[in-house]
């Protein structure tokens, strides 16, 4: 293997641009050419390529975003799409394709890999939503950014005493609001995985504020509910003065933790590692702090699960 290519796509996560570093770096090292794609499976199709250096890929290791950018392509969905691009691929004499991107971006490079070339997927998400991997990266800095938001938002609570409401990210999962809702001390967390009881949580914010308690905080995750809607529903049943707040974009930006950046280095690094050995069609991942190399079938085929135990642990800590 001569020369490959890396890209980043669907929603942008921090990290990615650690990622892309150590795709570059550990290439190089090895005497390797790197194409950066810019724009994910879209720019591809528009050949948008150009050479990656050493110094290409300096000074990004802490930024957030991408320095490639990232699509959601339509045109890349189609059967026609993957072919145009593959032979783009072949155009520039790339024999190996690195994808950093969440579950969509995965399919894409496993498209990529049935029609002949090696492909290797990297999973980066602040959802955190991909099977076989106990984490993705951008989901550390996404719920450091969220139980810095919840700390803030308990200040004003508490000197109101007001309930409130915090969306959070995650149409399918709710491991940004499970996670970030632990560490920010939440008295109820809504996620998308598990039946919730609006009376039920009302009564237990009732008993809380007897208690003497000066503020309540809920963390919703946005595909149960919107966080206006939850607001009402519970200032109707309680009458307690309830406020919402909605993150969105927030928890996607910003510098990536120390351990984002780390796994993404080891991430990005083993990638390369299994193109240059022939591997195609695989995802790196990492399990107990192992990197793993997962067939993408596999990948598809999985679930991802909410940690039971953690469920259990917002029970008995938010009562
Ligand atoms: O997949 C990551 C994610 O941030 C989701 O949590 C969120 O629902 C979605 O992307 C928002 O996407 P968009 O970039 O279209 O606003």
């Amino acid at each position: 293997m001569k020369r490959i290519a890396v890209l980043t796509s669907g929603g942008d996560a921090p990290g990615m641009n650690a990622a892309i570093r150590a795709v570059v770096r550990r290439a190089l090292f090895d005497g390797v050419a790197v194409y950066g794609i810019d724009h994910g499976f879209q720019g591809l199709l528009e050949n948008r390529l150009k050479e990656m250096t050493l110094g290409s890929v300096g000074d990004i290791v802490h930024r957030g975003g991408t320095i490639l950018q990232t699509a959601r392509s339509r045109a890349f969905m189609t059967e026609d799409g993957q072919r145009r691009a593959v032979e783009v691929l072949r155009g520039h004499g790339i024999d190996g394709l690195v994808v950093i991107g969440g579950d969509g971006s995965l399919r894409g490079a496993y498209a990529l890999h049935r029609l002949g070339i090696a492909a290797v997927g990297i999973p980066a998400t602040i959802d955190n939503d991909v099977p076989e991997t106990d984490e993705t990266i951008g989901f550390d800095t996404a719920i450091n950014t969220v139980a810095q938001a919840i700390d803030k938002i308990r200040d004003t609570a508490t000197s109101h005493e007001r309930t409130f409401v915090i969306e959070v990210m995650g149409r399918h999962s709710g491991d940004i609001a499970l996670w970030a809702g632990l560490a920010g001390g939440a008295e109820g967390i809504i996620v998308p995985e598990v039946p919730y009881d609006l009376d039920d949580l009302a009564e237990r914010l009732k008993r809380t504020k007897e208690r003497g308690k000066r503020h309540s905080i809920i963390v919703v995750a946005e595909g149960v509910m919107s966080g206006p809607e939850l607001a009402r529903a519970i200032e109707a049943r309680t009458g307690f003065e309830t406020r919402a707040s909605v993150l969105g974009h927030v928890q996607r930006g910003g510098s990536p933790s120390a351990r984002d950046r780390l796994l993404a280095g080891r991430l990005g690094a083993r990638a390369v590692e299994l193109l240059l050995a022939g591997q195609s069609g695989v995802m790196v991942g990492i399990r107990r702090g192992v990197p793993v190399d997962v067939p993408l079938e596999r990948v598809f085929a999985g679930r991802h699960d909410l940690d039971a135990s953690l469920i259990e642990l917002a029970k008995m800590l938010s009562i």
